[in-house]
């Protein structure tokens, strides 16, 4: 028991929630997603305070492409203004930021301040925080596999040897630790095509809160929570 990490090194949310809190306040859905912002900013503070050493977040997914024009264009615009305001607090705080996903649906100024933004802030050591953006579960194991056929085609003999490894290097994650624990608010309890492969041992907390109501306090209850889970890999203890 003493060996075990009451703090989990790696903390995933499904930010889920915002259209709901903006529609019970009689709002446009998008005032929801401006909202969820300010529990961007308390949880990755939080995340620092408490010495969690990933944090990262399901901004947008493969699926959300799929939203009327207007929200998605506003989605847009909001991680572009939201990003580049946060570049002084994330070098105070060594924040390293990351984004992950299908890249090639982002438009080209939202990739370009992107590649900005990860590169002045690539050696901050404290936190990674890490924007899943334009992501899904499926299309990053697809896309690993693509990688692979490709990388193996000229040399079938030596497919039998493949093993996880293979697969985990050619995730996008490759070199990010597994998500220990897995948040999602608003209530629902799915995984929405997220970390598919690499939520094997995660565990979950689904919380009733909307996601702009998700503030620090929220945060450290979780990981107080988190301390209490029993992980046993499948074996006995
Ligand atoms: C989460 O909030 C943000 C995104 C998926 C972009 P939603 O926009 O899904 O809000 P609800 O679930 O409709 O309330
Ligand atoms: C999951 O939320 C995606 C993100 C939080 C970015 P959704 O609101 O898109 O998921 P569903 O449609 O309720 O499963
Ligand atoms: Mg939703």
């Amino acid at each position: 028991m003493e060996e075990e990490k009451r703090i989990p090194t790696h903390v995933s949310i499904i930010m889920d929630g915002n259209g709901r809190w903006a529609r019970e306040r009689g709002r446009e859905r998008v005032f929801g997603h401006f909202e969820g912002v300010e529990s961007v900013r308390a949880c990755t503070e939080a995340a620092v305070e408490a010495g969690v050493r990933y944090l990262s977040l399901f901004a947008f997914s493969e699926e959300n492409w799929g939203r009327p024009d207007s929200e998605v264009d506003a989605l847009m615009k909001l991680m572009f203004k939201s990003m580049v305001e946060e570049f002084e607090t994330f070098m105070k705080n060594r924040v390293r930021f990351v984004v992950l996903g299908n890249r090639s649906r982002l438009s080209d100024t939202l990739n370009g301040a992107i590649d900005d933004m990860m590169e002045r802030t690539a050696s901050n050591d404290r936190l990674t925080l890490i924007l899943f953006l334009s992501y899904s579960g499926k299309w990053d194991i697809l896309q690993a596999a693509k990688s692979m056929a490709k990388d193996y085609a000229s040399c079938p003999e030596k497919i039998d040897g493949l093993d996880f490894a293979d697969i985990d290097s050619r995730l996008v994650t490759a070199g990010i630790p597994d998500p220990d624990l897995i948040i999602r608010t608003s209530g629902e309890q799915r995984l929405s095509n997220y970390l598919l492969w690499q939520s094997a041992y995660s565990e979950f907390l689904f919380s009733p809160l909307l996601w702009p109501d998700f503030r620090k306090e929220a945060f450290f209850a979780a990981l107080e929570e988190f301390a209490k889970r029993d992980r046993r890999y499948g074996k006995v203890k």
